[in-house]
């Protein structure tokens, strides 16, 4: 098969078509012929070499999510058959002809969608569904701040959280995104290179601060955050791009009672992601066949043209999705 191979750590130029082995299904497992694989920004970081892949997991091909037809099933699987089309999660191997998938991490793919829109559902989606709502225990009624809310993993959030039933919050990096944000379902956008969240979300909430704070910033946004959040409120991080070590006031999650916690999606075993996919399948799914819930894709490349997909993603000028399309 042909499959997109991290040649040496570097630039997006790395990133280079290679002859490789079709991989076998183990018992519990799948083997998908790839139509299209979601482009995220962990692939990026692995890249680079900043992010190093599971043992597990292939070593130089990456790739997180996809979405095609299953074409041969390990000796153990009961939950799908050749010929169904899924969308999975997987921790490395997506940007390739065909990828195998732990029975229990795929999804079916709705008749509403496209192969490629599946292919951009399964990272976000886990990880939304993990941190928002496992980890950060959002209940509808309660407000949500998501920064970067133009993502990959923002657009999700805004859609997911709104859907059930909570008043979203989200700052982005230009005006345009933000007001693609606000037509996505965000209450409001703030735009962080012209204005201060914490004074906004102050005014917005009267003084009184958000229930749940999805950060994938870190860095000097993490005081703004624990000012920013509600009694009991609940700050999740998903990752620190503005950096890791931080000078906070502490005595405010005491006084607020305020809980901080975060997590990696990756490197967690087979049954923690495969319970996720279970929930998304009997809440968001149907949101997702009912139209409320819709994959935002920015824009599509051919395999072949990864690098070109890696360098747009560093930009930053995306609004949501980039996805890779096998022919
Ligand atoms: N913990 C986990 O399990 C997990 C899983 C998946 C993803 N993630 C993390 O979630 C984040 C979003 O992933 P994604 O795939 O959705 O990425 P993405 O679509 O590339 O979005 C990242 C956004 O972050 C903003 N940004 C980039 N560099 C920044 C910086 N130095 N300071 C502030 N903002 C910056 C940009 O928006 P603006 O132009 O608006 O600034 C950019 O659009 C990434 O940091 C990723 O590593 C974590």
């Amino acid at each position: 098969m042909k499959a997109l191979v991290i040649t040496k750590p570097g630039g997006p130029e790395v990133l280079q078509i290679r002859d490789r082995p079709v991989p076998q299904p183990k018992p519990h497992e799948v083997l998908i012929k790839v139509a299209a694989a979601g482009i995220n920004r962990p692939d990026v970081a692995q890249r680079k070499g900043a992010y190093p892949p599971p043992p597990d997991a292939p070593q130089d091909i990456p790739g997180l999510e996809v979405a095609g037809t299953i074409e041969a099933i390990g000796d153990a699987v009961t939950l799908w058959q050749t010929g169904d089309k899924v969308c999975a999660l997987v921790s490395g191997g997506g940007y390739a002809e065909y990828c195998t998938a732990p029975e229990g991490q795929c999804l079916p793919v709705q008749p509403n969608l496209t192969l490629t829109e599946a292919a951009s559902l399964p990272e976000t989606f886990f990880t939304v569904w993990s941190n928002v709502f496992d980890r950060g225990r959002l209940q509808p009624g309660e407000s949500l701040l998501v920064h970067g809310g133009s993502s990959g993993i923002g657009v999700t959030a805004i859609q997911m959280a709104k859907a059930l039933g909570s008043v979203v919050y989200v700052t982005a990096g230009s005006d345009d995104k933000c007001r693609f944000c606000e037509q996505l379902g965000a209450t409001k956008a703030v735009n962080y290179k012209t204005e201060y969240f914490i004074h906004t979300i102050a005014q917005l909430t009267g003084g009184k601060g958000v229930n749940v704070i999805l950060d994938m910033i870190g860095g000097d946004y993490t005081q703004g955050n624990i000012q920013s959040l509600a009694e009991e409120g609940r700050l999740v991080l998903i990752n620190t791009m503005k950096g890791k070590d931080v000078q906070v006031d502490l005595s405010m999650v005491m006084r607020k009672r305020l809980f901080i916690t975060g997590s990696t999606l990756r490197p967690r075993d087979r049954p923690f992601k495969s319970a996720i996919a279970t929930a998304l399948k009997k809440t968001v799914w149907p949101l997702i066949e009912a139209g409320q819930i819709k994959p935002v894709i920015h824009q599509t490349f051919a395999a072949q043209d990864a690098a070109k997909a890696h360098a747009l993603m560093e930009s930053s000028t995306h609004i949501g999705k980039i996805v890779l399309e096998f022919s």
